[in-house]
């Protein structure tokens, strides 16, 4: 199995979940295992939803039609970052290629300066949740300045279009954010033609 029949067969058993009423619990458990399971692999995602930037990109693969769920590519030029942000609903970060870091920014309640606090480094094939439960304010960089990373990102709705917030390091003082997708059209996962005449 290779190309977009690797995506379409993980947006499939996505959907199966999302059709299945699954708690957030469980999108953390089953969802990232699929989704260990798509990053098991670097032979599928298309070139144009790989490229970086000025910024770094967020590229939509796929959003359910219900917008239950969504997934997306992260692409990390050199050295580029995330500024502070939240996401509002559960997430699963999958890391495909280079490596990127995930650092937890706590507000101080008295308006001081926001703090670190976990840490993840993911590898490639490596999953990590974000979650109310264990941390949804975070600040994410590639952990190269000399090379690209990617990762795929699964969210509990349509990320790029959910109100969020971006934060001010010095003060915890929170920004309205809509953060949008790069790409103006999707992967194509449904033109069958050539397995069907394999
Ligand atoms: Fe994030």
């Amino acid at each position: 199995m290779s190309g977009l029949i690797r995506l379409r067969g993980f947006i499939q058993a996505m959907t199966r979940l999302a059709d299945a009423d699954t708690s957030e619990r469980a999108w953390l458990t089953e969802g990232a295992d699929l989704l260990r399971g798509l990053v098991a692999q670097d032979d599928w995602l298309p070139d144009s939803m790989a490229e970086d930037g000025p910024t770094y990109r967020q590229y939509l693969l796929h959003c359910d039609p219900a917008e239950r769920f969504c997934v997306v590519s992260f692409v990390w030029g050199p050295g580029q970052r995330t500024p502070i942000h939240n996401h509002t609903v559960w997430g699963l970060v999958g890391m495909l290629r280079g490596e990127e870091v995930s650092t937890e920014m706590v507000p101080d309640p008295a308006g001081g300066p926001m703090r670190p606090g976990r840490v993840d480094r993911l590898r490639p094939g490596e999953v990590v949740p974000v979650s109310a439960d264990t941390y949804d304010i975070h600040i994410v960089e590639n952990a190269f300045s000399d090379r690209a990373s990617i990762s795929i990102h699964c969210y509990g709705g349509n990320i790029g279009a959910i109100p969020r917030s971006v934060f001010d390091p010095a003060t915890g003082a929170a920004r309205p954010f809509i953060s949008g997708y790069h790409n103006s059209a999707v992967p194509n996962l449904w033109d069958r033609s050539r397995e069907l005449a394999a």
